[in-house]
């Protein structure tokens, strides 16, 4: 078989535009960042390469003349450093400098707003399917309150009188509960907002979000959480990619079955996993579950977007998304996040 080409890359400048190109390209199967440079020490990108992983360096000919890099991306914006490159540079290395990498920075921030568009469409059509759950969730305690109203018009004794109002009152708010959940679901999320998350309250939180969305019928759920499996991301994110991971995992148990939830901390990892035991994924499907528009569902059951939302989701994270399944016994989705920057006491930061 053919190895696959690998592009060997040097970004040159670690501002907006030079975070915006990391956080792309090292998503990209087939491109190594070979280097990140800035003469600015604090600059963002320095930071953000660190996380990932990719070597930062302050020596600008060292980086352009060796390391086997084949492309430079230059987004300093600076004309000197344009003719330093192309003096230093190894003969064959191609660069982009000054307006081509402006093209590249205005195509990447398109596709951002393009992706956010993109998540947002799918929890609207996800949305749809929630119409019986929530029906069924709010006509309860509407049956419950009418049926007291009408006790309350013939009851006399004011001692009973006031536990038929207190009754009302917390069928009211169970049902207000019910609205503010799907409310806070349904919203555009804002995708720059990061805070930090603890991913058992995101999967107990996506687990009461997803009872509307699918049919938990047989399906008893084990919840294995290790205490404090906290990570930097947008929780808004998160709680999506759990609602579709249970969501996915509910729905391959037709016949019922077992929904387990867990999170844990191995060294520098937290990891979050839903497993289910349901009817699994063939081998020659696993390949293409996170393709965006592959579903085995009928329509009006799936998209084919869950999974491809939150394979970018995790992946802005910094985040790693594996499965492992089998035909007949089930599937587990594992998720590995690097860790939430510690919080620095005030006068330490
Ligand atoms: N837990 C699971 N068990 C079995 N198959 C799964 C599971 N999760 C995902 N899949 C498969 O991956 C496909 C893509 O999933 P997804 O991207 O969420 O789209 P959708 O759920 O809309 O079909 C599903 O149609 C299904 O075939
Ligand atoms: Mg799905």
């Amino acid at each position: 078989m053919a190895q696959p080409l690998t592009t060997k890359v040097a970004i040159l400048g670690a501002g907006k535009g030079g975070t915006a190109l990391l956080d792309l390209l090292h998503q990209i199967p087939g491109i190594v960042i070979v280097g990140i440079t800035d003469k600015n020490p604090s600059a963002p990108g320095l930071q953000r390469a660190r996380d990932l992983n990719v070597p930062v360096t302050d020596e600008v000919c060292d980086l352009v003349a060796n390391h086997g890099v084949s492309l430079i991306l230059d987004v300093t914006g600076d004309p000197d450093m344009e003719r330093f490159v192309l003096a230093h540079k190894s003969p064959g290395v191609e660069v982009l400098s000054g307006a081509a990498t402006r093209l590249l920075w205005n195509l990447i921030q398109h596709q951002t707003k393009l992706q956010a568009e993109l998540f947002h469409a799918e929890k609207l059509a996800g949305l749809g399917s929630f119409a019986a759950g929530i029906a069924h969730d709010i006509n309860n305690p509407l049956q419950l309150i009418l049926g007291l109203a009408e006790y309350l018009a013939e009851e006399q004794d004011p001692a009973v009188v006031r536990e038929y109002a207190r009754d009302i009152v917390q069928a009211v708010h169970r049902t207000s509960a019910i609205c503010r959940d799907l409310t806070r679901y349904a919203r555009r999320s804002l995708g720059e907002e990061s805070a930090r998350v603890d991913l058992s309250v995101k999967l107990d939180e996506a687990l009461k979000i997803a009872r509307y969305a699918v049919e938990f019928q047989d399906i008893a759920v084990v919840r294995h959480y290790a205490p404090e499996p906290i990570v930097t991301g947008n929780p808004d994110e998160l709680l999506h990619v759990f609602v579709n991971l249970i969501s996915n995992a509910v729905q391959a148990m037709e016949q019922g079955g077992t929904l387990t939830l867990h999170t844990g901390v191995e060294g520098r990892t937290v990891i979050a996993g839903v497993s289910d035991t349901g009817c699994g994924i063939p081998q020659d499907l696993i390949g293409r579950i996170f393709e965006p528009f592959f579903t085995t569902k009928p329509p009006g059951k799936g998209t084919g977007l869950g999974l491809y939302n939150v394979k970018s989701i995790i992946a802005k994270w910094h985040g790693k998304i594996c499965v492992e399944s089998r035909v007949g016994m089930g599937s587990t989705f594992r998720i590995e996040f690097p860790p939430a920057e510690p919080i620095l006491p005030e006068n330490e930061s």
